[in-house]
């Protein structure tokens, strides 16, 4: 994307907006969609279902394209429920994998028809009243540390809140035997963001869960093994090698595929994967200035609009399309316009001064990006824009308004 065509872009969409590119969200849909068959093909009798994680974005015209490509959905919200059904998904394309969620959100799902993962024995015991004789699954926690790129997105393991783990299946056999209720499936997932050096860590985490459910739950018939495909954000990492993956879990599915014939389907639930590449937000340079021997390049992408930066340390590559000629070089802290310090989108990176109003471009941002971003501060959620092959645009949300954050306050 060149830079008439970005310029002309905020002038019509306002500063910041985030892009997608339709034919990459594309190409990764038909990347997963390929993983799925390779694996299918060798895993003879099991069925396989990628469930995209809608958290990492929920805009419709996301999810109409990743209905479209073949997958199915997962939502964990009744928003992100009701964008998925809105977009086409129909309720046995979609799973509902949530935590710690009330009465009347069950009583929504069970009206919907949508299938429910539970993840505490709590849950399973409001559920069972609620619902007796219904079918559910159960995320478990298979007690080995998962994977992520941060601390903050590992969810398994003794530290995390997620799952039920091995002590307390005893209990869970009670309660679900209580409220006659038909365990379908088990689910876990160990964490986000996971390349090739770390594809070892994954399948010892799965192991892990195809031991206990050897051990515990030999009559499931659905085995979901959750999300956690990463993408490079860095230069230096290199794209995840999906047949590497399919045959490294070959190989520790197959024998516990055949000594448990009647698990039919495999599912997985890919979030980050699909659409982070596709995604950017752009923005203006705002300021600039030298202090302390340092430089600080201002702009209007705060960490309400990008949170990842500054709550996970996490690197996006940055790239400012100046119309400086002097294209003098410096290392610079490139930051947003929010009262914290935290508020930082890239630490100690080398770009060509800029000049003010300058265009700065966020890449790997269409995941877990707007799906983050909120109103701190006041500052309103930019509008979103998906762009195709012949660079031709459409407006998929609008940017927010004031009077849009006014209309809730009870002003009197
Ligand atoms: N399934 C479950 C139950 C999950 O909790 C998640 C992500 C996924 C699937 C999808 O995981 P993925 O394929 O995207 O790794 N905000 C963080 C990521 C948090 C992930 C939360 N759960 C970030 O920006 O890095």
């Amino acid at each position: 994307m060149n830079l008439e065509l970005l310029t002309e872009l905020i002038e019509k969409y306002g500063s910041p907006l985030y892009i997608y590119d339709n034919k990459i969200l594309q190409e990764r849909c038909e990347k997963m969609m390929k993983f799925k068959k390779t694996l299918e093909a060798k895993l003879n009798h099991v069925k396989i279902n990628i469930h995209y994680s809608s958290k990492a974005n929920s805009n419709p015209a996301i999810l109409k394209i990743v209905k479209n490509m073949g997958l199915y959905a997962d939502s964990m919200s009744p928003f992100e429920l009701k964008m998925c059904q809105k977009s086409g998904f129909n309720k046995k394309e979609i799973l509902y994998v949530c935590n710690n969620i009330d009465k009347n959100e069950m009583k929504l799902v069970n009206k919907e028809g949508i299938l429910i993962c539970l993840d505490s024995i709590s849950q399973v015991e409001a559920w069972g009243e609620l619902f007796p004789n219904t079918d559910i699954m159960i995320r478990i926690n298979p007690g080995i540390r998962g994977v992520g790129h941060s601390k903050k997105v590992i969810t398994s393991g003794k530290e995390t809140k997620f799952g039920i783990s091995e002590e307390n299946f005893t209990e869970l056999f009670r309660v679900i035997k209580k409220h006659n209720l038909n365990l379908i499936g088990i689910h876990q997932h160990l964490g986000s963001l996971f390349l090739n050096d770390k594809i070892d860590d994954y399948i010892q985490g799965v192991k892990s869960g195809l031991e206990l459910i050897n051990k515990y739950f030999p009559d499931i018939k659905i085995l979901d093994l959750g999300g956690g495909f990463g993408v490079p954000y860095k230069p230096e990492e290199k794209a995840l090698d999906f047949n590497l993956l399919a045959d490294r879990l070959y190989a520790v599915l197959k024998d516990f595929l055949d000594e448990n014939p009647n698990i039919h389907e495999l599912k997985f639930e890919p979030g980050r994967y699909i659409p982070c590449e596709s995604g950017m937000i752009i923005g203006k340079v705002i300021a600039n200035k030298y202090e302390n021997k340092t430089w600080w390049i201002g702009t209007d992408i705060g960490m309400n609009q990008l949170v990842r930066p500054s709550m996970y340390n996490a690197y996006h590559e940055i790239n400012i399309l100046t119309q400086n000629e002097k294209k003098k070089i410096v290392k610079a802290n490139v930051c947003g316009n929010i009262c914290e310090s935290s508020d930082i989108l890239g630490k100690n990176i080398y770009l060509p001064l800029p000049n003010i109003d300058d265009i700065i471009i966020v890449k790997n941002a269409g995941a877990y990006g707007y799906s983050m971003a909120s109103n701190y501060t006041g500052r309103l959620r930019p509008a979103e824009v998906m762009i195709y092959g012949d660079n031709s645009e459409k407006l998929i949300r609008k940017r927010e308004t004031i009077e849009y954050l006014e209309e809730n306050i009870v002003w009197d």
